[in-house]
C-alpha cells in the first residue's frame, strides 16, 4: 500500500509520486484548504487537499484524529514562510490527490498530538494509543536496535544464543518465585526463573563454551521505578576465563552500544572495591557524577562531649561520617528538616549540620546546633579534614555503619539532586570484592550475590570465617544504577555444599533443590563465570527516561498488574479443579485489591 513512511520524505522527493498509510495526527482546516498531519511509526507529514480535488477533499473533511488513512499525492516543497524546521520532514509537503479511510476510530481517552500530562494509569490501560506517541515509538525502536547491537557482538565474539525453559524449578536471586500449577503432576508447581542461572551454568557443563539469551525473567518483590515484575536480562556465560577477561569483555560490548547508539566514549572504567564504595559513598552502586564524598570523622569524635558522636565513634560496628556540600550554607530550616525527615526513613535518629557561614571568622561565623559540644580545637580540625570553605554546609551521620551509609549515601544523591550537582554525562564503574555473605536482623548470613558464586577463598577458610570471606563478584554500575551483576561461578561440589552449608541449607535440602546441578558439578565441570545485564535498566539510562515502564511495550503497574488485560485474573472452576487448586477464598481477586 505504501511507497514511503511519512518521516523519512524530504526534499529529494519533491515531485515524486507517493503513497502513506498511517493515522491522522492532527487535522486543521483552514477554511477552503484542509491539512491533515499523517503520521506513522517513522514520522510525520503534512498532507495538504484543496478543493479542486472534490472526492478527498470530502473525505478529508469527514476524518478525524487517529483514523487510519492512505494517502496518494506528490511530494512538493512547502511556500516560503511555512517551513517547519522543528519538523524532519517540514521543509516539504504532500498535495493530496486521493484520501481513503481504511479504519475510523472513536475519540480518544488521551491526546496524541500535544505531551499532555495524562496519568499512567490511562496511558497503560489504553496502552496502544501511548505506544502511538512519537516519543514511545522511538524508545521502543531503540531498544530493539541494542538488542541488536547487543546480539551482533556476542554472536561476533563467539557466544551462543541458547533458550532456557521458563517452566522450571526455583533460581534463587533474592525475591519471591512466580509459580505455576502443574496439571499434570497434580500438587506440584513450576517456578518461573528469577534468572537463567542455572541452566547457563549447566551449558557450560555441556560444554557449551560460550553463551547467551535475552532472557525474561520473573521476580515476586517490591516495584520501583527500576524494577519490573517480569524484565529482560542480557544474560551471558563463559568457560575458562578469570573475572578480569569476562569484565573487560562487557566492558567492550557496553561502551560499544553506547558508541554506536548515542556517540558516546565511554572510556575505561573504574574499579572499586565494595569496601571503598561504602566507605567513600555509603552505596554499592555509587553515582560518580556527584563529587561529594564521606569523610570519616570517627577520631575526632571519640571523645567529644556528645554521645550520639563519641558512642558510634568508640564502637568498631559504627562509623560518624560528615558530608560537606559545596555552597549550600543558604539551604533553611524548612529544608534541613525535611533532609532530616528524609534520612530518618533510613533508621537515622537525626541529621546533624554545620553551616559555614564564614570561616575567616572562626567558630563565629559557624552556624550549628552542635558546636556547643565540640572544643574549638576539635571543630577546627574538623574544618581543616573536610576543607570546608565558606558557604558550605556540612552535614553528619552518626550510627551503625549499615545507617549511616544508608542515610547519608541517599542523602548524598537527594541533595546532588536537588542543588544541581550531578554532572551531565556518563559516569560507568565496576564494584568488585564484594562480601560473599551479609547479615540479615536474625543474625543468619545469606549470599550477597547468589549461592553460586565462588568465594575469592578456600574450603578451610570459608568454613572458619564465612563473615569475611570475599567473593569473586562484579558488579557493572552507571550513573548510580546497578546495570549488571556477575561473578566466577563454583565449579566443585564439595565447594557448592560448603556454601550451602553456610546458608544454612544441608545436604538433604541442597540435594532436594539443587541435586541436578550438584551432580553437573561432578561430571567434569570447567571454571566458567558470566554476569547479566538488566536490558530495561540499560534502555531506561540511554534513553533518559524517568520509568523503566517507558522502555518496556507492556509492563506491569507498581502493584504488579495489568490495567490492559486486567492481568492476573479469576480462573473458572473447571480449571482450578483441572489443576487440584481449591481457593481459600471465594472472591481472591477482590480480596487481593
Ligand atoms: P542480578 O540479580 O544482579 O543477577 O540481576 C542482573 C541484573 O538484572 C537487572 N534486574 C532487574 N531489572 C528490572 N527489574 C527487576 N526486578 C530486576 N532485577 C534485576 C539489574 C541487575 O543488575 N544470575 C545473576 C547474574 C549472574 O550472576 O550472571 C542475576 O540474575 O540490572
Ligand atoms: P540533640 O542534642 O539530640 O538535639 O541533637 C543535636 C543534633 O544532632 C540535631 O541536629 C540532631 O538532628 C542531630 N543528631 C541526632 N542524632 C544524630 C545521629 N545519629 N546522626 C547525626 N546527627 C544526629
Amino acid at each position: 500500500m505504501r511507497s514511503h513512511f511519512c518521516g523519512e520524505l524530504n526534499e529529494s522527493h519533491v515531485d515524486q509520486d507517493i503513497s502513506l498509510c498511517g493515522w491522522v495526527h492532527r487535522r486543521r482546516d483552514h477554511g477552503g484548504v484542509i491539512f491533515l498531519d499523517v503520521r506513522d511509526r517513522d514520522g510525520i507529514a503534512q498532507v495538504v487537499y484543496d478543493p479542486d480535488t472534490v472526492e478527498s477533499f470530502e473525505v478529508a473533511e469527514g476524518v478525524r484524529s487517529e483514523f487510519v488513512v492512505l494517502v496518494k499525492g506528490i511530494v512538493r516543497l512547502r511556500p516560503e514562510g511555512t517551513v517547519n524546521r522543528e519538523m524532519p520532514t517540514g521543509e516539504i509537503e504532500v498535495l493530496g490527490k486521493e484520501l481513503r479511510v481504511l479504519s475510523a476510530a472513536e475519540t480518544p481517552p488521551m491526546q496524541l498530538d500535544e505531551y499532555s500530562e495524562v496519568g499512567e494509569d490511562v496511558r497503560l490501560r489504553y496502552r496502544y494509543l501511548d505506544l502511538r506517541r512519537p516519543e514511545m515509538a522511538a524508545k521502543l525502536r531503540f531498544r530493539s536496535k541494542v538488542g541488536n547491537i547487543i546480539r551482533n557482538f556476542l554472536d561476533s565474539n563467539g557466544f551462543l544464543d541458547i533458550e532456557t525453559p521458563l517452566l522450571t524449578k526455583a533460581t534463587p536471586e533474592g525475591a519471591r518465585d512466580y509459580l505455576v500449577p502443574s496439571r499434570t503432576n497434580p500438587n506440584k508447581f513450576f517456578a518461573l526463573p528469577q534468572s537463567p542461572q542455572l541452566f547457563k551454568q549447566i551449558l557450560m557443563v555441556s560444554g557449551m563454551d560460550r553463551y547467551y539469551q535475552i532472557a525474561k525473567c520473573f521476580r515476586d518483590e517490591d516495584l520501583r521505578a527500576d524494577r519490573q515484575p517480569e524484565f529482560t536480562q542480557i544474560d551471558v556465560e563463559t568457560s575458562f576465563m578469570d573475572e578480569n577477561q569476562i569484565m573487560e569483555i562487557m566492558e567492550a560490548m557496553i561502551s560499544h552500544t553506547f558508541e554506536s547508539m548515542l556517540g558516546v566514549q565511554l572510556g575505561e572504567f573504574p574499579r572499586i572495591t565494595y569496601a571503598e564504595a561504602l566507605r567513600r559513598f555509603g552505596s554499592d552502586k555509587p553515582d560518580l557524577r556527584i563529587d561529594m564524598e564521606f569523610v570519616d570523622i570517627s577520631d575526632l569524635m571519640r571523645s567529644v562531649d556528645f554521645k550520639v558522636f563519641s558512642g558510634p565513634a568508640n564502637d568498631e560496628n559504627s562509623r560518624v561520617v560528615a558530608l560537606n556540600v559545596p555552597g549550600a550554607s543558604g539551604l533553611s530550616r524548612k529544608v534541613i528538616d525535611d533532609y532530616a525527615e528524609f534520612v530518618g526513613v533510613y533508621g537515622a535518629k537525626g541529621l546533624a549540620w554545620i553551616k559555614i557561614n564564614d570561616l575567616s571568622k572562626g567558630v563565629e561565623g559557624l552556624q550549628s546546633p552542635i558546636l556547643k559540644f565540640m572544643s574549638e580545637d576539635v571543630i577546627e580540625s574538623l574544618l581543616a579534614k573536610l576543607s570546608a570553605k565558606t558557604g558550605d554546609i556540612i552535614f553528619f551521620g552518626a550510627d551503625k555503619a549499615k545507617i549511616v551509609n544508608e542515610a547519608l549515601g541517599a542523602l548524598r544523591v537527594k541533595v546532588a539532586e536537588d542543588l544541581g550537582l550531578i554532572r551531565e554525562g556518563w559516569a560507568p564503574l565496576w564494584v568488585i570484592d564484594f562480601p560473599m555473605f551479609e547479615q540479615t536482623s536474625d543474625g543468619n548470613l545469606t549470599s550477597l550475590h547468589h549461592p553460586f558464586t565462588a568465594p575469592a577463598c578456600h574450603v578451610g577458610q570459608l568454613n572458619k570465617d564465612p563473615v569475611s570471606a570475599l567473593s569473586r563478584a562484579y558488579d557493572m554500575v552507571l550513573n548510580g544504577t546497578e546495570l549488571g551483576g556477575g561473578s566466577i561461578r563454583i565449579n566443585a561440589s564439595e565447594m557448592q555444599r560448603a556454601v550451602f552449608k553456610v546458608l544454612g541449607i544441608d545436604d538433604s535440602e541442597a540435594q532436594e533443590k539443587f541435586g541436578f546441578l550438584l551432580d553437573a558439578l561432578s561430571y567434569g565441570c570447567p571454571p566458567h563465570g558470566g554476569i547479566a545485564f538488566g536490558l530495561d535498566r540499560l534502555v531506561m539510562l540511554m534513553t533518559d527516561s524517568s520509568s523503566i515502564r517507558d522502555v518496556i511495550a507492556f509492563p506491569k503497574t507498581q502493584s504488579a498488574s495489568c490495567p490492559l488485560t486486567e492481568a492476573p485474573g479469576v480462573v473458572s472452576n473447571t480449571q482450578l479443579r483441572e489443576l487440584n487448586i481449591r481457593l481459600r477464598d471465594s472472591k481472591p481477586s477482590e480480596k487481593l485489591n
